[in-house]
């Protein structure tokens, strides 16, 4: 059958998110420890052909109309550029779509563009170069910010910005990345940090909230609510100063979105999750490398699906945070 990946709740997953490695080379402290984590073997991670088949066979067969790749940092994944040129091969052709620390992408913004890729969301929590090395424990500043240059110059459109604020250690910046963004033509989205770091250290006064953050701008700048309809979008988006500008809060804690979800993940070692917080994945490797056939694995797919869950709990008290964290998952 062609039929897509719905759920019981009357959503339909469109968007797969692609976790190409669960490695990274920055260190953001509310995401991993200073060591790193226990990274994935290689017997474990899909290989690029695995990946683009199993690309295809959502694609082709489930419907999928977007795929973004992610990581850990995509970027390292030497096979980048080839799987996306596969990918904006597929047809219906998916619009293709990275998000990235952005080390490296002064040098592979323009070969990703040749090869497909049209938009790209650039992580990016602090302008000063300190305060950079303290939060990532790398000193990287200029890379991000020349990936940045070089990915807006290649024609990348949008380029996003996505910053997580953290109480006490960047929140007072947060003025200052807009006009940076704005001065730059980068779209700035604000990000509630979420329970997905390995070292389970979040806490909920820790977190910047949505209404915190709104706060803050609203004493520099007007904000007015877009116009067009958000659809499933995770930002909410608001006028700088009357437009063109924009800028986004992405409130996954404080004003969850589950109930307009689209989307599906899969990560570098081929499972399936239905939401970033599931509790149960589901092994397409095995079933690949055991030689399913490609309607096989596409049911195996929409199965996964069918059982996705109305949406996150951080909210409840008996919330428990996934086994894996967010740079395995893919955010
Ligand atoms: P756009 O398509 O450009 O809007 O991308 P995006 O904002 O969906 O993706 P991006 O990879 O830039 O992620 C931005 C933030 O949104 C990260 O903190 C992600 O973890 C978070 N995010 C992405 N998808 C989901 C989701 O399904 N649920 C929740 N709660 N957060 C998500
Ligand atoms: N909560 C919210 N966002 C996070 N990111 C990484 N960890 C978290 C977290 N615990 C962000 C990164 C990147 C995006 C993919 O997710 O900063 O911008
Ligand atoms: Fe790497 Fe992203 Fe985690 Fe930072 S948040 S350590 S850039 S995976």
């Amino acid at each position: 059958s062609t039929a897509g990946l719905a759920d019981r709740f009357g959503r339909v997953a469109t968007d797969l998110r692609v976790s190409l490695t669960d490695k990274c080379n920055l260190r953001c402290t509310y995401c991993m420890p200073a060591e790193g984590l226990a990274w994935l073997g290689s017997d474990r991670l899909l290989s690029d052909d695995e990946i683009v088949r199993l690309v295809r066979i959502a694609v082709e067969l489930l419907g999928v109309e977007e795929v973004r790749f992610t990581g850990g940092e995509p970027l390292i994944r030497a096979g980048l550029v080839r799987i996306v040129e596969a990918t904006a091969g597929l047809g219906p052709r998916p619009v293709v779509s990275l998000t990235t620390n952005g080390i490296g992408l002064d040098k592979t913004a323009r070969a990703l563009v040749e090869a497909g890729l049209t938009r790209v969301n650039v992580s990016l929590d602090t302008l000063d170069r300190e305060r950079f090395l303290q939060l990532t424990r790398r000193d990287r500043l200029d890379q991000v910010l020349a990936g940045l240059q070089h990915a807006h110059a290649a024609g990348l459109a949008p380029v996003k910005v996505n910053t997580v604020l953290m109480r006490g250690v960047n929140d007072h910046e947060a003025v200052d990345l807009l006009r940076f963004c704005r001065d730059h033509g980068y779209e700035l989205r604000f990000i509630e940090q979420m329970p997905l770091d390995a070292q389970h250290g979040w806490s909920r006064t820790g977190m910047v909230t949505a209404a915190e953050i709104l706060d803050r701008l609203s004493e520099e700048v007007a904000l007015t609510p877009t116009p067009h309809a958000r659809g499933a979008a995770p930002a909410e988006t608001w006028l700088v100063d009357g437009g063109p500008d924009v800028v986004g809060v992405i409130a996954s804690v404080t004003r969850p979105f589950c109930s307009a979800c689209d989307r599906t993940r899969l990560t570098a070692d081929g499972q399936v999750r239905s939401c970033l917080f599931a509790r149960t994945e589901t092994d397409l490797r095995a079933l690949l490398r055991g030689g399913a056939t490609d309607d096989e694995i596409a049911d195996a797919w929409r199965d996964v699906m069918w059982g996705k869950g109305p949406g996150h709990q951080v909210g409840d008290q008996e919330f428990v945070q996934p086994d894996r964290p967010m740079s395995a998952i893919g955010g």
